[in-house]
């Protein structure tokens, strides 16, 4: 009997380590339509120009899609002033984390990340058989210090995000700068702008100079979060052109279906979109900080489209999540990112956030 079992399938050493991704719940028992502030997408919804291109797409859905996304590529290379080249696509920025781990961790490598970075960094580095390092975030924000203390002549890649999910911090420039110098030009420095464009802080500035200038920097951006395409699944990283060659090597041929390459170009064309989701952001996010300190909780500032509330203990958190979910109400418990006492809250429409405030003044401790 135990040898029938053990010669069954065994996943590779590591594989069940794995922490199984969790996204933000999407249902209510009970409530058709709950109010769903839980995975940092666009309140707005995407762009009648995106819509308009994805419709366009059903005509062609027979044909593969270009399997460079090239117009896409031009799109994005012509609105962010980036070289064509020097873009990789993925079917989501997370999966161009997993083609930077797949091309450049071996067995016994590391990665080095804030202690409460994006969880997608990890699935995969782990799935390559390398040890994650999590950098202490004492003040909820990725120290540079921290972070070196822990790189050493097995660390392949540091992935910092830029502004963070989900504590909404973001480094300085001068920090990334500094970062980056201390860094052996070996090692991979990944900087996660999937936030960038809700980032209105002074001392916020992206990071594609830098990586221009460096042949070890990776930009990452998403569709996701700005243009409101999330389910199409479209991110992309800004890189060497020596890493974009090795990278390709590990690239699916057709990892960008045709109608997210046809809505995510269009939805560059549709500037108007852009600023009304980042205004809706830059209006309410302030608001909702200072009617949630009001109401006697603590919330920090925050450079993304959400913010994070600290509860006194983490039955509180959970006890606010929970009569949340009762009035219909869905946010993120984000005790699975080593933050059990805090809940964090995305900025939705205007009724959205009132509601939200309503629901948390009822709730009592
Ligand atoms: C910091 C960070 N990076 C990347 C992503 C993932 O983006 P994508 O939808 O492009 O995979 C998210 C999504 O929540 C995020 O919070």
């Amino acid at each position: 009997m135990t040898d029938i079992l053990t010669r069954l399938p065994q996943p590779k050493p590591g594989i069940m380590d794995i922490h199984a991704y969790v996204g933000g719940k999407s249902k209510i028992e009970g409530v058709a339509e709950p109010i769903k502030l839980s995975s940092n997408e666009n309140a707005l919804g995407c762009s009648a120009l995106a819509l308009a291109a994805y419709d366009e797409a059903r005509a062609k859905l027979f044909r593969y899609p270009d399997g460079l996304a090239s117009p896409l590529r031009s799109a994005v290379a012509a609105y962010h002033d980036l070289e064509p080249e020097r873009l990789i696509f993925g079917n989501g920025s997370d999966e161009v984390f997993g083609m930077l781990n797949q091309t450049y961790l071996q067995p016994g490598d590391n990665i080095v990340t804030g202690e409460f970075g994006f969880l997608a960094y990890r699935i995969s580095a782990q799935a390559c058989q390398s040890e994650v390092r999590l950098a202490p975030e004492p003040e909820l924000r990725v120290e540079i210090p921290r972070i070196l203390e822990l790189v050493d002549d097995r660390t392949r890649i540091v992935y910092i995000s830029n502004p963070a999910n989900p504590t909404g911090t973001w480094n300085t420039p001068e920090e990334i700068a500094y970062l980056r110098s201390e860094l052996d030009p070996s090692v991979i420095l990944v900087i996660d702008e999937a936030y960038a464009e809700f980032a209105d802080e002074p001392t916020w500035e992206t990071s594609f100079g830098l990586a221009r200038a460096h042949d070890n920097i990776v930009v990452t951006r998403t569709f996701s979060k700005i243009h409101g395409l999330a389910g199409l699944r479209v991110g992309f990283g800004y890189a060497p052109i020596g890493m974009i060659e090795a990278m390709e090597r590990m690239r699916m041929p057709f990892n960008i279906n045709l109608p997210a390459q046809y809505a995510a170009a269009a939805a560059l064309q549709d500037q108007a979109h852009i600023d009304a989701s980042r205004q809706q952001v830059l209006n309410w996010r302030p608001r909702l900080i200072q009617e949630i300190r009001a109401l006697g909780y603590r919330v920090e500032r925050s450079a993304g489209n959400f913010l994070l509330i600290h509860f006194d203990s983490e039955q509180v958190a959970s006890d606010a999540n929970d009569h949340l979910m009762r009035e219909g109400i869905l946010i993120r418990w984000v005790k699975n990112y080593g933050l059990p006492q805090a809940l964090r809250v995305t900025v939705g429409k205007d009724d959205e956030n009132r509601a939200f405030l309503e629901a948390l003044a009822r709730f009592k401790a």
